[in-house]
Order: C-alpha cells, then sequence, then structure tokens
C-alpha cells in the first residue's frame, strides 16, 4: 500500500517538518492546489518529483480569490480521496492549512498584482482574483520556501502574474510553467468540469478546437481579428456565452495586431450552464 503523505496543518509544524530536510540540503518543490485533485494537478507533481528532492503539495481552497456569488461554498472537495492519491504519487507532505492558520484574526495584508493582472483577461470578470491568488501564494511561498513551484500553463494568466509577483518581490523560488494536460477530445481538465451536464460536457471540448484551428490559422498568415471573429461564432454557435476570445503577448498579456509583435497565446474564458471554463493556447 502507498504510504500516507505527512499531513501538516499549522503554519509551526510545517517549519518543524521542513527544518531537517532544509538543513540536508535537499531542494524543495512546491504545487499550489484547491485539492479536487485530477491527472492535470498530478502531472505537476511528477514533473516536480523529477526536480526537487522532497514535494510539498498544498491544499488550501482560497476564501480570498472567490467573491460573494461565486463557487467557494460549493467548491469540490476531496480531501481523502487527495490524501489517497498524492501517497501514491510519494508526495512527501501535504500542506492544508485550516482558514485561521492561513488568515488568523486581524489579517490585514494583501498583494496587488498589477501588469499582467491587469490584462483585461480573467481580472476584467473576476476583479477580485489576482490579488487573492498573489497574497495566497506569496504566503505559501514564504512558508514553504520551496526552490521550484510549479503551476499549470491552463491558467496562464496566474501563470504569468504568479512569475512576475516572485520576480518583483525577489523570492528565491525558480516558477516552473507545465503544459496543460487535456482528455482526449481536447478538453483541458479541470476540477470545475464536474460541473458539467453530459451536453454540456460533449459541447466542452469546442474552446479547444476552436482555439487550436485558430493558432493555426494564424501562424498561416490570417489576419487576428478576423479568425478570432470567426472563431467567437463557433464558441456561441456551441451553446456557450463567450467572455472573452483574444490574442495576447505571451509574457506580458498586452494586445498584439500581428505575430510580429512577439509570440502570442490565445486565451478563452465562456461560459455554458452555470459552469465557467478558460482555456489557451500559443500560436
Ligand atoms: P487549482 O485550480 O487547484 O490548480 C492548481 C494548479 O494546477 C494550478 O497551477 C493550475 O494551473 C494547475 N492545473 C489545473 N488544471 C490543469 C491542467 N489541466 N493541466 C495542467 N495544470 C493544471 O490554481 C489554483 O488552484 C489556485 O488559484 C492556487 C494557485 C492554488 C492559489 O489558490
Amino acid at each position: 500500500m502507498a504510504k500516507r503523505p505527512l499531513v501538516m496543518r499549522t503554519v509551526s509544524s510545517l517549519r518543524r517538518t521542513l527544518a531537517p530536510w532544509r538543513k540536508r540540503g535537499q531542494s524543495i518543490a512546491l504545487v499550489p492546489t484547491m485539492g479536487a485533485l485530477h491527472a492535470g494537478h498530478l502531472k505537476l507533481v511528477s514533473d516536480a518529483k523529477r526536480r526537487a528532492d522532497r514535494v510539498v503539495v498544498s491544499i488550501f481552497v482560497n476564501p480570498a480569490q472567490f467573491a460573494p456569488h461565486e463557487d467557494f461554498g460549493s467548491y469540490p472537495r476531496t480531501f481523502d480521496a487527495d490524501i489517497k492519491a498524492l501517497g501514491e504519487a510519494k508526495v512527501d507532505l501535504v500542506w492544508a492549512p485550516t482558514a485561521t492558520a492561513m488568515y488568523p484574526g486581524g489579517f490585514a495584508t494583501r498583494i496587488a498584482p498589477q501588469g499582467a493582472a491587469l490584462a483585461g483577461l480573467e481580472d476584467k470578470f473576476r476583479p477580485h482574483f489576482f490579488g487573492g491568488v498573489a497574497t495566497v501564494v506569496a504566503k505559501l511561498f514564504l512558508q514553504v520556501q520551496p526552490d521550484f513551484a510549479m503551476f499549470g500553463q491552463k491558467d496562464y494568466q496566474q501563470f504569468c502574474v504568479v512569475t512576475q509577483m516572485a520576480k518583483d518581490l525577489d523570492l528565491p523560488v525558480k516558477v516552473i510553467g507545465i503544459p496543460t494536460v487535456r482528455e482526449k477530445d481536447g478538453l483541458a481538465l479541470s476540477s470545475r468540469n464536474a460541473y458539467l451536464s453530459e451536453a454540456e460536457r460533449r459541447a466542452a471540448p469546442e474552446l479547444a478546437r476552436v482555439l487550436k484551428v485558430s493558432a493555426s490559422r494564424i501562424k498561416a498568415g490570417e489576419p487576428i481579428e478576423m479568425v478570432l471573429e470567426e472563431g467567437a461564432v463557433e464558441i456561441a454557435r456551441a451553446g456557450f456565452s463567450l467572455d472573452y476570445l483574444e490574442a495576447r503577448h505571451a509574457v506580458t498579456l498586452a494586445p498584439v495586431a500581428s505575430p510580429k509583435d512577439g509570440p502570442i497565446r490565445l486565451l478563452v474564458a465562456a461560459r455554458i450552464g452555470k459552469t465557467r471554463l478558460i482555456d489557451n493556447m500559443p500560436v
């Protein structure tokens, strides 16, 4: 049977466990998650294992990144299954702070990321989101002090924001971006896919299909604006209500008019039924 990983719930027990590892000179990789683990998260874990001597996975559904009308209360929580999967993946430690360990009474500090965090993509629809993410990720980095931190490119804007934050605050951690893990039909794995009805699940791969076709058309020299307009029509036809489909600079997330403006990333967010899905691909 796979060994159960250590599970720590307070900052002091976490620090006590990490100290001897660091003293022995062992490198540490951190994989921040909100639990409800799937094969996308586990890819981050297996890449972390290849990079570092010790792997810490954090599980914390972070209230600070949900708006009051969002799904904090109903966000899937599958702690026992998560611990079992992390045992099988041979993770050393699970950092699962209680809400009061993370945000004790009187907590009064918030990181306000700018740049990629104000690109007019996710931030436009979830204005509270990147402040909440940056604050909790900065705390996780300071609590665990990892050498490496693994983030999925599935949440591409988040990856850009965290990379910039680590750089701006001189945090001694290397942020690693891991390509998106997908279902066979192209749908990006997400904890929120569990919300989809059967019919919505059948429509959902349309986002990835449109991104893929649009990327190859732009690469072939077709005008970006026209390609994205046609893509938006196809996404709507599949039953989605589109929040955005955009071409941006892959590092700064600034708008781009042509491939001459630098490496391009296509990003999409759309709602189907009650579920909001995001995806992105490089050109
Ligand atoms: P969560 O949605 O649980 O995702 C944890 C990590 O898994 C993120 O870096 C995310 O990009 C990555 N991930 C999710 N689906 C993936 C997929 N299909 N392929 C590859 N990686 C994937 O993102 C968060 O949690 C939170 O915002 C967090 C960073 C933990 C801060 O609270």
